[in-house]
């Protein structure tokens, strides 16, 4: 799959979504490629938003491959951690975006991992009702997951992601020579949204995360270029089917329900989202079989298979007097819970993922079992 804006070693993912539609362009290099920026929309100037980890390894060469497009080029570095993914980083980059006095074309470039791509995506939503955006990722998860389909937000102290907006980027850029530089404990974190989408949406693409899950940990470029890429795909076909999550798009959340309550009830950046998220695919895997709907052998695959990748598969106790009723307050605010009522994506057979509640009873079970397995 490539376009007219994509050099022959690079390949296209399209996410199909009417005059909303855009590419993620996948390979190695790009950062430096002038096609990665063909056709972006033009603009007296740009601003990249980035952070104080990522800006010194790579804001440079993004400068400089804009700069034949925009004449002004402006930075915002915010301060990096998921403790700061806050309305007082959205300031920051509010406060630059008018105190330069960028209009309505400016174009924001996101250059960072999820947690950048989120706030800047919802800056860009928000900034004079909406400007342009390109999502940089720089992190597996953000290349595998948070810079495609437009969700964008920051936390909220009593929620995750409870302010945001929908709003697509223009165009999601993934280089993958910029994963050579991401801590091990990151890489971890990514693999375990690759993971997610086999036992959802492609059980053929699971086997193929099991038989190359070394390759993965290893870095191998051609292992890492198929798993950016076939994520994509699940994830654009998911997101062109339902934007706005008024259905199927939830199932992109396996593993969320727990996870989040697991980061929450942490503090945020305790654990990290794709630690969180391994474990809670572990729980919900547990209570799919609870359910009746996968057999323990599934939940034991997955389970061997986030330990491969480095992820906890045990979860962390919240409140040693009451951790039951802390899990599930937190998971009450959820986004996907209706009426107080928690709402979880399971598993229902191989390959096929639905949102459904539980009995408080089973899902205290699960619980207590996952703490202390
Ligand atoms: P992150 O953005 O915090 O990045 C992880 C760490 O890696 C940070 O310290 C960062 O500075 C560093 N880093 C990034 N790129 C690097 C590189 N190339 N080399 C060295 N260090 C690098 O975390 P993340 O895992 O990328 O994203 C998690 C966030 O994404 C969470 O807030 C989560 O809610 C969000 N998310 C959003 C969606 C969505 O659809 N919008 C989906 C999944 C997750
Ligand atoms: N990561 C979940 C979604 O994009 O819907």
């Amino acid at each position: 799959m490539t376009s007219k804006h994509t050099a022959p070693s690079f390949q296209q993912v399209d996410i199909d979504l009417g005059d909303r539609s855009y590419g993620i362009v996948i390979g190695a290099g790009l950062l430096d490629a002038p096609e990665s920026y063909a056709g972006l929309p033009s603009a007296a100037s740009a601003m990249i938003v980035t952070n104080q980890t990522v800006g010194p390894l790579y804001r440079d060469r993004l400068v400089e491959s804009l700069s034949s497009q925009y004449k002004v080029i402006h930075t915002v570095v915010l301060p990096d951690g998921e403790v700061h993914k806050t309305w007082e980083s959205l300031n920051l980059i509010f406060d630059a975006l008018l105190s330069h006095g960028c209009d309505r074309k400016t174009v924001l470039f996101a250059l960072g991992g999820g947690v950048v791509g989120d706030v800047t995506g919802f800056a860009a939503a928000s900034y004079m009702r909406g400007v342009p955006f390109v999502q940089v990722p720089t992190t597996l998860l953000a290349q595998v997951d948070s810079s495609v389909g437009g969700k964008t937000a920051i936390n909220h102290p009593l929620g995750k992601n409870m302010i945001g907006a929908f709003y697509q980027p223009r165009r999601v850029l993934c280089d993958l020579d910029v994963l050579k530089t991401l801590p091990v404990r990151e890489l971890s974190a990514g693999l375990a949204e690759v993971i997610k989408y086999g036992p959802i949406a492609d059980m053929a693409f699971l086997d193929w995360t099991e038989a190359n899950m070394d390759a993965l940990m290893a870095r191998d470029p051609g292992a890492l270029a198929f798993a950016v890429r076939r994520s994509c795909e699940i994830k654009a076909g998911v997101v062109g089917q339902d934007e706005r999550e008024s259905g199927m798009r939830a199932i992109l959340n396996f593993g969320h329900t727990f996870g989040h309550a697991i980061e929450a009830g942490m503090g945020y950046g305790a654990w990290l989202h794709g630690e969180a998220v391994g474990c809670g695919m572990v729980m919900a895997a547990r209570l799919s079989a609870a359910l009746g709907l996968v057999d323990d052998a599934f939940v034991e695959r997955l389970t061997a298979l986030v330990l491969r990748a480095g992820l906890p598969a045990v979860a962390p106790v919240l409140d040693a007097r009451d951790n039951v009723g802390r899990y599930l307050e937190l998971m009450r605010v959820d986004k996907k819970s209706e009426g107080g009522a928690i709402k979880f994506v399971v598993i229902d057979g191989p390959g096929r993922a639905v949102v459904r509640g539980a009995p408080d009873a089973m899902v205290a079970r699960v619980i207590e079992a996952s703490c202390r397995a």
